[in-house]
């Protein structure tokens, strides 16, 4: 049975019920499908979304963007340079004046309180398009096409190798979900936040998913299903991108290791990559990659959570 999600902020993960991601991804193949058949859907006819960016974006604006032009609504690009937000307005000012003009709100920041305060604030529904912490946008449309390759989530189990990031987060979140065994596979120091562990822990142990914390990558590869792996310095950490390539060169996701894992491993990467670091050419542009079709389901899931939540 469908479950109501009008209004839901989408801000972690965490925060969904595993009926409320089965609607996501029904909707995002149902929407995907339409789209390959050239059927014009417009459910958010006259509706509008604001783009709050104060990091950079290829994927998350370009997929919002056009998204909701083919949703038949608008979508704003809001630069948070040039809104009085970088001048000292409120985020919860911000939030109760938006509010006054758009259907919903998607913001891409730092500081994962700031989302959670602008959702406090606002009347209308916010997305959380990545913040230090999480990036759940991306890791709905990463299950969704885990789940079109592989037909199912539930037993499978994703090794993700690097750095213990806001990825990692919402991967350990997305897993403990549905079902999916994860593995992070981090340096010593860069392992994912405690308090992530252990809230993905108590998902987990509701669904017989495990999540495990590890340091040696060839191990974490052995039994994948899908190997995962993102940049070793995200955005706003560009100062310790020198001293990361030195720490996170043993966690390079190469050919080399992935003999090691199975013949039909997938191989996924949020993007962008930094090749030659995290991952080289050989793999991102191999056999195993799905690392394309996962940027292109952006599109879709993002599609399917507007439509869900506007
Ligand atoms: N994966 C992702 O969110 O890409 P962008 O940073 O380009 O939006
Ligand atoms: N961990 C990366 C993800 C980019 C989509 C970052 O935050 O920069």
């Amino acid at each position: 049975m469908a479950v109501n999600m009008k209004g839901k902020d989408i801000l972690s993960i965490h925060d969904l019920s595993r009926e409320e991601i089965d609607q996501i991804l029904d909707t995002s193949q149902n929407f995907k499908m339409k789209k390959k058949l050239g059927e014009v859907y417009q459910p958010l006819k006259d509706k509008s979304l604001g783009m709050i960016f104060q990091k950079s974006s290829t994927r998350t604006r370009v997929s919002f963007e056009v998204g909701m032009w083919q949703l038949g609504g608008y979508a704003l690009f809001l630069n948070a340079n040039d809104l009085q937000l970088n001048r000292g307005e409120t985020i919860a000012d911000t939030a109760r004046n938006l509010s006054r003009y758009l259907d919903g709100i998607m913001i891409r920041t730092f500081s994962h309180q700031d989302v959670l305060d602008l959702a406090e604030y606002s009347s209308v529904p916010v997305i959380n398009g990545l913040t230090d912490l999480l990036h759940p946008c991306q890791v709905l449309s990463d299950l969704f096409t885990i789940k079109e390759k592989k037909n199912n989530l539930e037993g499978l189990k994703l090794a993700y190798i690097g750095d213990g990031n806001n990825m990692a987060h919402s991967l350990m979140f997305g897993g403990a979900k549905m079902g999916m065994h994860t593995s992070i596979c981090s340096p010593s120091g860069f392992e994912p936040d405690p308090e992530i562990t252990r809230l993905s822990r108590i998902d987990a142990a509701k669904t017989g998913a495990t999540i495990d914390i590890q340091d040696d990558p060839v191990q974490a590869v052995q039994t994948a299903d899908i190997v995962y792996t993102d940049v070793w310095t995200s955005m706003g950490m560009e100062k310790e991108y020198e001293a990361r390539l030195n720490t996170f060169s043993r966690f390079q996701v190469n050919s080399a290791l992935l003999e090691k894992a199975k013949e039909d491993v997938l191989i996924m990467h949020c993007l962008p990559a930094h090749r030659g670091e995290e991952i080289t050419d050989q793999v991102i542009d191999g056999p195993r990659s799905i690392i394309f079709d996962q940027a292109e389901n952006r599109l879709h899931v993002q599609k399917a959570i507007m439509a869900l939540i506007i």
